[in-house]
Order: C-alpha cells, then structure tokens, then sequence
C-alpha cells in the first residue's frame, strides 16, 4: 500500500497507563492515576444534574459550526464568533492547523521538551521540525527566533509548557511576536491558561487582534474537568480561522459535548475553587521538594516536573507497584525527573509519603 513515507516507524500516542490496567497488572484495588494532567476535583457539580435530565436525539448529527458553544465562547472572551474554531479537545485543533499549514519543505519551531502533538503532526504532514532546547526548563524564544527561516510556516509556544509547566513572560513574547515575519504562524498553546496565577502573564487575547498571524488554542479539559468530552477551540482573526474550518472534519465535536461546555463556562465558581486547590497543592510538592534538595520547575499548571535523582523510570514502576501513575521523565524527554499530576489534599499527601519512602529504598534520599 502506499502510505506516507514518514508513517513508517511512527509510534500513536502513549497515553498514561490506564487504572484498569495497572489495577489488573500488579493486584491493586485502589489505584491513583497522577499522569494525564487531569481535574482530580471532577467537573461543575451542575453537570451532572445537567447530564440526567437532558433530552438527546441520538439520531441527529450535532451542529457542525457549534453555534450556541459559539456564542457562548464569544461572549466569555469577547471576541467574534467567527474568530472561533471547535475541536475534538486542542489535539484536534494541533492536527488542523498542521494538515493546513504543514507539509514537505516547510518546517516548523517547537521547543524541546514541549507538548509531543506537535511534532507528531508535523512528522505525519512531511515537514521538517527545528526543536530548539528549553532553557532552564523555559521556552528559548530568542534561538527559537533564529530558526526560523523563509521556510518556516508554524511556531508552537506551549505557554505554559508541558512538561515543564513554566510560563513564557508577556514583555518575552512581546518582544517575540514584534520580530516574527508576519508569513509565520505562531500557535499559543495554553492549555493550562485558567490555572496561571503569575503575573508575568498577561492575557494574550490582544495578541490576536494586533496579529493576524498568532492564534491562541484553549481547552476544556484541563480546569473545567471535560477531558472526556473532547472540547478545545482555537481564537485567531476571522479570516485565519475561515481558512481553517474546511481542514475541520464535518461534526467534530458531539451534542453531549458541546452542551455541557457551556454548562461548565457558565460555573467560573468551580474555576475559581479549582485554582485555588490546585494552588495549595502545588505547595504540597514544592515543599517536598525543597525539604529534600530535589529540583522541580515553577509550575503554572496542575502538575509538576521534579527530580528523583535516580533512573525516573524505576519510580515510575516502583510507584506503580504501590498504585500510583505518574510520567516517567525518559518518556518526556526529561531523564531523572517525574511528572506528576496534581490530585486532591488526599492523593498528594498518600503519593509524597509514598514517594519519600520509594526515594530512601532508591538510595536516592539521604
Ligand atoms: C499543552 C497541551 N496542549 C494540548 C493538550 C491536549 O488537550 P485536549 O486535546 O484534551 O484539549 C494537552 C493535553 O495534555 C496539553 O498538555
């Protein structure tokens, strides 16, 4: 058969391992999944209610441009409506803009490490990719600037960046998209945007009015705990995003999901809490860390990436073994660091005690 040559040797995506899986593997009854960056407080209590008393015809196909998501987006943000483009989660979103954007002899900017969809796009669509090192764990935007040539179609900045959950300042990207040729899209992944607190962050939203070439993608699977339900759009001036849409596949996001979308923008208090305990959580793990000399990145995120000092994959399976998932470093391109979702006061407090005693057995603790 004739597939893209690229496609050969290409790995799908690894997602965390699944609770069932690790729950059958080594007998566990409880498992605590820490590896996907997920909401461990669920979603906005009024889904559910929503979700038992709402009428769908399952015959119907779902409302292709997302109209009442559409507006109610719009009206969140204050932009446009047409400045808007849905997808099936912002995966959906990446592999849009690559499939439009993307293919052999142009290239595209990333960071390395950053958010792996990029690449993996990139590689499926035939283009070159210029990985430019992060520098202490913080995009380089001035070597990203200088791979950028007349061939250059895409800059990715994971802002926050995954797996590092560090920020990219505002006077930083500024100064960036003031230089950047204007032929040259820049994509600002923020995925993580509700969970910022640091204000060397500003909202990025004027970018997008003074840029026709920057576009800002969001999600709600991250803060808003929809991560099942796949929503995550991208915000870009109406005639970018117009060039977008036909990439789009026909109905790519359900009825169920765009519904409850809008159920959950509507509850910014559940946000709100959400940031908060994710806040304290944070300092459960910085405390940890800084009580043992052990390395981690400022996170602007619900996760963290810290150092074990020993082979991260031995604690990824040696935590495993004990119930819990987190992301081996070797698999994030960050060898001797994990990265740990954030859960509830509960799971940290089990996980660090777990961790703290994993770390001693390791050798790795004094
Ligand atoms: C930086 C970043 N971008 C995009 C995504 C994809 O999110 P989703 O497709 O669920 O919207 C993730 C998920 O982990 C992420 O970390």
């Amino acid at each position: 058969m004739k597939f893209k040559e690229q496609i050969y040797g290409m790995k799908a995506y690894q997602p965390g391992k699944p609770i069932e899986e690790v729950q059958k593997e080594f007998g566990l009854k409880e498992v605590i999944k820490l590896a996907s960056n997920e909401n461990p407080f669920g979603c906005s209590p009024k889904l559910k209610e929503f979700i038992k008393n709402n009428d769908i015809n399952y015959a119907i196909y779902p409302d292709g441009y997302a109209q009442e998501l559409r507006t109610a987006v719009s009206k969140h943000l204050g932009v446009e409506e047409n400045q808007l483009l849905f997808g099936s989660g912002s995966d959906d979103i990446i592999a849009i803009i690559s499939r439009a954007l993307l293919y052999p002899g142009v290239n595209t900017v990333m960071a390395d490490p950053s958010f792996s969809q990029y690449s993996h796009n990139a590689e499926i669509e035939g283009a070159e990719i210029r990985k430019v090192p992060l520098k202490d764990g913080k995009h380089d935007l001035e070597k990203m600037f200088e791979a950028i040539d007349e061939n250059t179609s895409i800059v990715w900045i994971c802002n926050p960046n995954n797996p590092t959950g560090t920020i990219v300042a505002d006077e930083e990207l500024s100064a960036f998209l003031k230089k950047v040729p204007k032929e040259v899209l820049v994509v600002l992944d923020e995925a993580y945007f509700e969970y910022i607190t640091d204000p060397a962050y500003q909202d990025t939203l004027h970018y997008v009015e003074e840029y026709p070439n920057v576009i800002i993608m969001r999600t709600f699977s991250k803060a808003y705990g929809l991560a099942a339900f796949r929503v995550g759009y991208a915000i870009g001036q109406a005639d970018v995003i117009s060039k977008l849409e036909p990439v789009r596949a026909p109905f790519n996001n359900t009825v169920l999901s765009q519904k409850v979308a809008i159920v959950a923008l509507e509850d910014q208090e559940f946000i709100k809490e959400t940031v908060e305990r994710t806040e304290r959580a944070k300092r459960q793990y910085e405390e940890f860390c800084k009580k043992h000399g052990l390395k981690y990145y400022p996170s602007q995120t619900n996760f963290i990436l810290f150092e074990v000092k020993t082979d991260s994959d031995v604690i990824f399976q040696e935590m495993m073994k004990r119930g819990f998932i987190v992301r081996s470093g070797n698999a994030l391109g960050t060898p001797g660091f994990i990265r740990v979702s954030f859960g509830t006061e509960e799971q940290n407090s089990k996980f660090l005690e777990t961790l703290e005693g994993v770390l001693k057995e390791q050798g790795a603790l004094v």
